[in-house]
């Protein structure tokens, strides 16, 4: 299996796919990168609304549209949940795991994270949910103790592909996968144009830059997660930068 574990290639939900055609040339080209498999994944903002309900009918419509076309990867529902606040409140928020399973992408707040922020986590767990920390890279500038604690608790981290190709990121990566945080990949397409499909070029940066394991480690943890398998912390692997892109 290879696993594009992060992208917005749903049709017309959020800033990602603009429509179907889109959506259609989006996912037929990641077939063509080698991808099997797509982790549906549009923007859920729960404050935006009194539940998410809207958003899973929403999410349905654009998946139906999907559901005739040949010639793309294996598709899998889920959703990249922003945390906005205390999210254990709305009380269909289960149904934002990836399809089948309890884990939940999370999207951590771009505004500087306090106690609340891990505690907010913590909840997500204590419901038996695994939270996976989407492109956890982004998050450099938060205070590295309230990283620390964050990675004190049952989550998993998605690293972004296209942060191989910025040198500042690049960094960040090595730091995370040295320390055994980084668990999975995802691509975060959005469009045909500026973040688009990427998995060819991911595949042979992370072969050159971390080895053929670290790769294998990637997709073998998506396979895991979305046969809900459960992935341990002395499951974790840690993989140093080999050479210089
Ligand atoms: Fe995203």
């Amino acid at each position: 299996m290879v696993c594009d574990f992060h992208s917005h290639a749903l049709p017309k939900i959020d800033d990602g796919a603009k429509n179907l055609d889109m959506s259609i040339e989006m996912l037929k080209k990641s077939k063509e990168q080698g991808v099997t498999d797509v982790i549906l994944t549009p923007h859920c903002y729960p404050y935006s609304q009194r539940d998410i309900t809207d958003f899973l009918v929403k999410r349905k419509h654009a998946y139906d549209m999907l559901n005739t076309i040949s010639d793309i990867p294996n598709l899998h529902m889920g959703c990249e949940l922003h945390l906005t606040g205390d999210v254990t409140k709305y009380f269909n928020i289960k149904e934002l795991c990836m399809e089948n399973t309890n884990y939940l992408l999370l999207e951590m707040p771009t505004t500087p994270w306090n106690d609340n922020t891990i505690e907010f986590t913590y909840k997500l767990t204590l419901m038996g949910i695994t939270p996976v920390i989407a492109h956890d890279e982004r998050n450099f500038h938060q205070k590295q103790e309230l990283r620390n604690l964050l990675y004190d608790l049952d989550v998993l981290i998605q690293i972004n592909a296209p942060s191989l190709s910025i040198h500042s990121m690049r960094k960040e990566v090595d730091k995370m996968l040295k320390l055994g945080m980084g668990h999975v990949i995802g691509s975060d397409m959005h469009n045909l144009t500026s973040r688009k499909p990427c998995f060819d070029t991911a595949q042979k940066q992370i072969k050159k830059r971390y080895g053929e394991d670290c790769w294998n480690y990637f997709m073998t943890n998506a396979e895991k997660i979305l046969n809900d398998e459960k992935i341990s912390y002395r499951d974790f692997k840690s993989f140093k930068k080999k050479s210089l892109l």
